[in-house]
Order: C-alpha cells, then structure tokens, then sequence
C-alpha cells in the first residue's frame, strides 16, 4: 500500500469525480472519455486489474511509465518494441490526452493511457502483473515539508516489488538527486537489487542500451543540467 497520506487518502475514482470539478474549464476532461482505445478513462481502471492481457489481446510483458507527460516516452517505445505491451499512467487531463495522441499517432496498438494516479497501484495491477515499472522526472518536492507527497518512499519500493515479476526492474530518471538516492537506499531488505546507476545520462550514458529522452529530460539537457538514473532488478 503506497496510498497519499491524509485527505487524498480516498480512492482515486472518488476524488477524480467530486462535483464541482469545472468540467466546462477543462475540455480535455471531456475528450479522455471519448477519444478511443489509446486513452482509457478512470472509471475504466480498476475492471482491467488482472486482466490486461484482455484489453491487449495477448499475453506480453507490460512495461508501466509513472507519469507520461506528453508522451514523448512512451509512444516512442511502444513502436520500437512491438513484441511488449505498455501502459502510461497520468493524472492530468491534456497531458492524457497528447500522451494518447502520440501513441496513434505512431500507429501503435500496444500501448495505453489511463488517468490514473501513481499512489494507487494496487487498485490497477494485480500482484506480478507487470514486467518493467519507468519512472521519468517524478515531481520532485523539493521542499522537506512537502516530501509527505514524493512518489520515491519505501512504500513505493514495497509495493512495486509486490506488482512486477521475478526477473522484471524498475528504472528511474530524475533531476532530483534526492529521488535517486532515496531509491538506492529503500531497496534494503526488499528484493530489489541494484543493476546500475548514472550521474550524469548526456554524459556517462544511461544504465540501460538506447536512452530514449523525455520531454523533461531535453529541458536538462539543454540547460546543461545532469540527469540521474537507477536501475534496479527483481531478484527471487
Ligand atoms: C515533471 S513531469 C515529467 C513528465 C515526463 N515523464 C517527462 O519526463 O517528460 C511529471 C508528470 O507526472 C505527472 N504526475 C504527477 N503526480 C502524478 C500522480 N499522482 N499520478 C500520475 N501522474 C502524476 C504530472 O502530471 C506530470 O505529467
């Protein structure tokens, strides 16, 4: 369990539809529901628990990005790697909706979005479900008062081990040093173990083959700014 502390404590698909939401504000809230099989909507989730094979026609490893963006990541890979199945969660509505776009876009049948939030894993992924968790630029909350709301806890660890199979990993790139480190340190006493690390990805490489660059991660870069990376295996 990796819930948000606190008020946010409440089930994703209840807070995600309070009344009063400004539907009429948001037009992308509206194209989610709408816009095909690339983009599943929240009310969408939780009935694919255990059943993603379903919703891809196939049994394929699933590779889960925390956080898509724009999707510069994910419709990427997903043509890249047809033989595998990807889903990217987001939270907001237009970023969701690009991220979806990207994938037709390139044509792909393979890959998903939900809107969906990260602290609620369990709710959308039965245990062993996934191959590969990517997580790309994480919010970082830098301030110590707010790292109550950081994705990177020991919870987060304890749980991604519980959602991804024997031999599956866990890859994260961040420009917050913190959420590195953070990782590196939580996997003690879990069965992740560590399979590489950069300090530096434009520089040193990355700690897996063909580095795709993510739209945040290009922001870095061009700033000359260096983006961290961990990449952790799951061992028996
Ligand atoms: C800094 S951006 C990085 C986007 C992308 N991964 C990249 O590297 O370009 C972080 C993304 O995480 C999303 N996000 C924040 N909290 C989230 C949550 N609880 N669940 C899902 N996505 C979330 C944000 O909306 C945003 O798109």
């Amino acid at each position: 369990m990796n819930r948000r502390p606190g008020p946010q404590a409440q089930p994703f698909e209840t807070r995600a539809h309070r009344p009063g939401h400004r539907p009429a504000v948001n037009p992308y809230r509206d194209a989610i529901g709408d816009f095909g099989q690339e983009l599943i909507p929240t009310e969408g989730g939780r009935e694919r628990k255990g059943r993603w094979h379903e919703e891809f026609g196939r049994v394929a490893p699933i590779t889960l990005e925390l956080g898509v963006g724009n999707g510069s990541w994910l419709g990427t890979i997903a043509a890249q790697e047809p033989e595998s199945n990807f889903i990217g969660l987001e939270i907001r509505y237009k970023r969701c909706v690009q991220a979806a776009e990207k994938l037709r876009a390139a044509g792909c049948r393979n890959g998903r979005v939900v809107r969906w939030s990260w602290f609620e894993l369990e709710d959308l992924f039965a245990p062993g479900e996934l191959h590969r968790i990517v997580i790309h630029h994480p919010d970082p909350w830098s301030s110590p008062s707010k790292a109550k709301h950081r994705l990177i806890r020991p919870e987060f660890l304890v749980q991604a081990a519980s959602l991804v199979a024997v031999g599956g990993e866990l890859r994260l790139k961040t420009d917050f040093l913190p959420h590195r480190e953070s990782l590196v340190a939580g996997i003690v006493g879990t069965p992740w173990q560590l399979a590489g690390t950069s300090d530096d990805i434009l520089a040193a490489g990355a700690p897996w083959p063909d580095d795709i660059v993510t739209a945040y991660q290009g922001k870095f870069n061009r700033a000359g700014l260096p983006v961290y990376a961990a990449r952790l295996v799951l061992a028996a």
